[in-house]
C-alpha cells in the first residue's frame, strides 16, 4: 500500500484499515514509503498489526508521500515494478488522487500488476465516490477559518476575499461558501465575471450590508482572490478590502468523523475487492454504498460541484 500526490486528513484511517483487514484475512501487508518515489527507491517495509496504533486520528500520512516526476517515464515504472517483484509483492492499494490513479493505471497495462485505488485528496474531485477522503475535514477547516475572519470583517466593515483550495475544482468552495454565508463564491466551474462581482457588491452595499465574505476558488478563472480584489477595488475604491489565503492549513489536521469511517469503509473494501480478483478500480461510497469503478473511468470523467448548491447559494446571500 501507499499513498500518493498532495496528503489528505484520514489517509491514516484508510492506511490502518487496509492494515487489519489484510491481519483480519490472514493477508501480508507492506507500506510503501513517499508514495511512487518509494517504490522506485525500494522503500518498502512489511506492516504489523500494531504498526497502525493509534493513527486513525493523526493527519497526514505515516507512511509520506509525494508527487513523483520519475514514475511518469516507463523505465520509472519499470525500476518500481522490479522492487515490487523483489518484495513479493502481488497486489497494490493506492491512496490518492487524479495523477496518482493515472500512474497506477499504466503500472497495470505495463506490468500487469493487481491494484485498487482510494480516492484520497482534499479536492472531491474524482468520479466514482461522492466524497474524497479529506474532503469533509479540509472544507470543515475552512469553515472554522472564515468564521474567524468573519469577525474581523463585521467589526471594521470590511470586505475580505478568502482563497480556498481546489487547484482545478470548486468543491471546497462551494460548500464552505454556503456554510460560512459567503455573499459570493468565485468556483472554476461557474462563469463570475469581475463585472458580475462589482453589481452585487453595489446592490448589497446599497442594501445596508456593511461586511462581506467571497470565497475564492484557487482555481477560478479571475486567477485567485488576490488579483480578484485588485479588480474589484479599481471598481469600488470605497471599500476596504483584504486578502485571506488559507493554503496548506486546509490539508491538515486531525480528520472529521465523516473522514475517518469513510477512510475505514474504503480501506475494507479495498483488501476485500483485490481478495475477489478486482483490480483496476477505485473503490468509492456512492447513496452510502461501497462501488468499484474501473480507474480508466475515474480519470478521464469530469466531475463538478452541486449546480443546485450553486444556484441556493444565490439567493440566500442576498
Ligand atoms: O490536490 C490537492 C491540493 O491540495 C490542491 O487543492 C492544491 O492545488 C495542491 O494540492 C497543492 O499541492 P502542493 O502541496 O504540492 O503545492
Amino acid at each position: 500500500m501507499l499513498t500518493s500526490g498532495g496528503d489528505s486528513p484520514g489517509m491514516n484511517a484508510a492506511v490502518r484499515a487496509v492494515v487489519r483487514s489484510c491481519h483480519h484475512f490472514g493477508i501480508a501487508c507492506s507500506g510503501i514509503h513517499r508514495g511512487y518515489a518509494g517504490m522506485i527507491d525500494g522503500e518498502i517495509s512489511e506492516l504489523g498489526m500494531r504498526d497502525v496504533n493509534k493513527i486513525i486520528n493523526r493527519g497526514g500520512t505515516i507512511l509520506q508521500s509525494s508527487r513523483c516526476e520519475e514514475f511518469r517515464t516507463a523505465e520509472g515504472r519499470t525500476k518500481a515494478f522490479q522492487n515490487l517483484k523483489k518484495h513479493g509483492i502481488d497486489s497494490l492499494v493506492i491512496i490518492g488522487g487524479n495523477g496518482s490513479f493515472a500512474g497506477a493505471e499504466k503500472l497495470n497495462k505495463e506490468h500487469g500488476i493487481a491494484m485498487l485505488g482510494i480516492p484520497g485528496t482534499i479536492d472531491n474531485d474524482l468520479f466514482g465516490s461522492d466524497y474524497t477522503v479529506g474532503f469533509d475535514t479540509a472544507t470543515n477547516t475552512v469553515v472554522e477559518a472564515v468564521d474567524k475572519i468573519r469577525d474581523t470583517a463585521t467589526s471594521h466593515n470590511r470586505l475580505f476575499f478568502i482563497e480556498v483550495m481546489g487547484r482545478d475544482s470548486g468543491f471546497i468552495a462551494l460548500k464552505a461558501g454556503i456554510a460560512t454565508g459567503a455573499i459570493a463564491i468565485l468556483l472554476p466551474e461557474e462563469d463570475i465575471s469581475i463585472d458580475d462581482l462589482v453589481a452585487l457588491l453595489e446592490r448589497n452595499g446599497a442594501q445596508g450590508k456593511t461586511s462581506s465574505i467571497v470565497i475564492v476558488a484557487e482555481g477560478d478563472a479571475n486567477g485567485g482572490a488576490m488579483k480578484v480584489a485588485e479588480k474589484v477595488n479599481t471598481h469600488l475604491p470605497h471599500l476596504e478590502t483584504r486578502v485571506t489565503v488559507l493554503g496548506h492549513i486546509q490539508r491538515g489536521g486531525s480528520p472529521t468523523t465523516c473522514d475517518r469511517v469513510l477512510a475505514s469503509r474504503m480501506g475494507v473494501a479495498s483488501v476485500e475487492g483485490l481478495m475477489e480478483g478486482r483490480s483496476n478500480e477505485m473503490v468509492g461510497v456512492v447513496h452510502d454504498q461501497i462501488v468499484y469503478t474501473p480507474l480508466l473511468e475515474v480519470i478521464s470523467t469530469p466531475v463538478r460541484p452541486s449546480k443546485d448548491e450553486f444556484r441556493i447559494s444565490k439567493i440566500i446571500s442576498i
